[in-house]
This record gives C-alpha cells, structure tokens and sequence, in this order.
C-alpha cells in the first residue's frame, strides 16, 4: 500500500485511457472474472467529489453505485455484491471511511477497499493498515491514476483468490485423491506418500531433471489410482485370488490412465501411471513392454513401488529385512527391474540400509 501523487488532473473523467485499460478488459480476458460490468461502490460526503470520481469510473466502463454517508453505504453493502470499495476517509469530520473499509473486508470473500483522502498523513496510513486497506489515493484525484489503481486493486484480489482456489484444486489432487485410494484398499496405508519419496530420492540420484522429478512425484502419489475400479470383495479378499479376479486387478493401470485422462497436459504422468506394473524383461502388465520402452522415470517408479511393498509389514506378510530386499533386487536385476537401477538400490541398501531412500517429507509437494 502506498500514497498516490496528488497530482491535480488537467484532463477529463478517464481521460486518455485506452480501451484494453478499462476494467471490462480484465472482466472479457483472461483474468476470467465475470463478463458483466465490474461494480464499486463509491462513497463521499462531498457531492461535487462524489459526482466528479462517479464520472471518472464510469466514464472507464465500471457500474457505480454513489452514496453519501456511512449508513446509505453499510445498506449497499449488504444488498449487493461490489468488486470494489472506493470511499473517502473523512465522512463528516470523522474518519468513517475505516467503518466502510472494515465492513467490506469483512465480507465473505472480502472486498477490496480503496480510501480517498485529502489528508494523508502518518496517522491515516497506519489507520488503513490497520482496517486492511488495499491502497490510498491522495485527493484532489487524478483520473488516470485513479484508475490504475482501482484496475490494480481488483486484479490483485481476483488474482489472490485465484491463486486460493488453485491450493485448493493442489490439495484435492495431493491429498484427498490419495486418500481415496487407501481408503478403498486399506492395505497400502501410506503407500503412495511414501512412494512418491522412494522415487524421488531415485531420481535425483539418476539426474532426473526438476521438471520431470515433479510429475514422477504426480505419477507416485497416483499410481494406483485405478483401484477405485477394483471390486471390494477382490481388493479385500482375505485369501489368494483366482485368475479371473487376478485379471481384474491387473486393470488398474488402464483404469488409472483413463482416470488421469482430463490431466491432458500430463501425458508423462499417465504413461507412468500405466505403466508401474511393466517388468524390464518384458513380463509385466498391461502391455508387456521391455527395456527402455519404458522411460527411466517410469522404472524408477517400478522399482520404488516394490520396494515399499517388500519393506513395509502387510497384512499378508512382514516387513523384509533389507539384506533379503538387497538380495532380491540382486536377482531381479535385468529380469523385473532395470539391471543399473537396481544394482544402485542393492548397492545403496547395502551401505547405507534403509537411509539410502531417506527423503525430505513435506518437502516433495
Ligand atoms: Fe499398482
């Protein structure tokens, strides 16, 4: 936040504004905020102000709605929504404006709020400070600068509240999906968050790039995804499955692929997601691909994925001591693993034991 110039305008309202300036650029572009006219709520107890600043918003595409007192203003606000606040800090001799400003942040969401004074003191800052102004403007006005910042302030906030609704969607796709997963197949508590460690250890240890380290994380945290289109009474048979019900469960990366489908611009991610089940020697599932048909990042995942698995107590087994996992990587080297990548794991595991894998938690989304 900061004091405008007080800058006395020569020109007329919103004089020498072009038209992809105007708010209705950001309400039509973009920004994606709502196609209709874009609403402040002007406050001044000066009629001549109140006139003068209605015509300069109006005359940039905004629909104003001017009052002159603290009561007319508290009844706007709670009969409509406005994407702006714009309101003078003295209503009277008494600085009503911060009453306006805190009633308007208050709003669920909050409404940006911009303050007008002709007194811009130490005092008047800290005030809006303190009520959460999201700028000052310096009377007399300028049309252009009021303009900007009016276009600023209503950016910023539609932009912040972007930014919140996109954690979110993050959130969903970080946490929630993956706890779908386990609440469907109650097995593999903690897998995939601790898979999504295991690979990326490995990856980094491979010079896998940061970009493609991100959607190996994705793909880790989603891999088994598809299970949401196992039937419980297989996921959670308590006994051996037969063939049929083993080539249900064998459909889970075709299902998750198919899951995946709308994160289009993650193609890397689903190929990996559908292939975690693919052998080195080509004996896998879905596809039988062998070798490098299957990209570096999508054997890291293979070999992180058993490795939770061996390492981890189920309810069908213990949890493997690391010299037999060392072992088995040993034998499977070239045959259901990458033969480089696992000789790294076994090597790794033998020096160093578990460590080897040691992460950052929490560090990884
Ligand atoms: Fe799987």
């Amino acid at each position: 936040m900061h004091f405008s110039e007080a800058l006395p305008s020569r020109r007329g309202p919103a004089a020498r504004l072009s038209p992809g300036a105007t708010p209705q650029a950001h309400a039509n572009g973009r920004n994606g905020a709502s196609p209709s006219r874009q609403r402040v709520l002007l406050v001044d107890d000066e009629a001549d102000v109140l006139c003068f600043v209605q015509s300069i918003l109006e005359g940039a595409g905004y629909a104003v709605t001017g009052v002159p007192s603290l009561a007319q203003a508290l009844r706007a606000l709670a009969a409509e929504r406005f994407e702006l606040v714009l309101t003078d800090l003295y209503l009277g001799d008494t600085d009503l404006g911060h009453q306006v400003a805190e009633v308007a942040r208050g709003q669920q969401p909050p409404t940006p709020v911009v303050v007008m004074t002709g007194r811009p003191t130490f005092d008047a800052a800290q005030g809006a400070l303190r009520h959460r102004v999201d700028d000052i403007v310096v009377k007399p006005v300028d049309a252009e600068h009021l303009i900007a910042t009016c276009q600023r302030v209503v950016r910023d906030t539609y932009l912040a509240r972007r930014n919140q609704e996109l954690e979110s969607a993050n959130r969903v796709l970080t946490s929630v999906l993956p706890r779908t997963i386990e609440m469907k197949d109650p097995t593999t508590s903690g897998h995939a968050a601790r898979v999504v460690g295991y690979t990326d250890t490995l990856a980094r240890r491979c010079g896998v790039g940061a970009e493609q380290r991100a959607s190996l994380r994705l793909a880790a945290l989603l891999h088994d995804i598809g299970k949401i289109g196992v039937p419980d009474s297989i996921l959670r048979k308590p006994g051996a499955l037969t063939a049929d019900e083993m080539e249900v469960v064998k459909r889970h990366p075709a299902m998750g692929y198919e899951v995946l489908a709308p994160l289009a611009e993650h193609g890397d991610v689903r190929d990996w997601v559908y292939q975690h089940h693919e052998r080195w020697d080509g004996k896998g599932y879905p596809n039988g691909l062998a070798g490098e048909d299957v990209a570096l990042p999508g054997r890291i995942l293979v070999l992180a994925e058993v490795y939770d698995a061996l390492v981890e107590e189920r309810s069908y087994k213990p949890a493997w001591p690391v010299d037999r996992i060392v072992a088995l990587f040993r034998d499977q080297a070239g045959r259901q693993f990458d033969p480089h990548l696992a000789k790294m794991v076994a090597d790794g595991l033998e020096g160093q034991g578990k460590r080897f894998f040691a992460a950052a938690p929490g560090q990884l989304f």
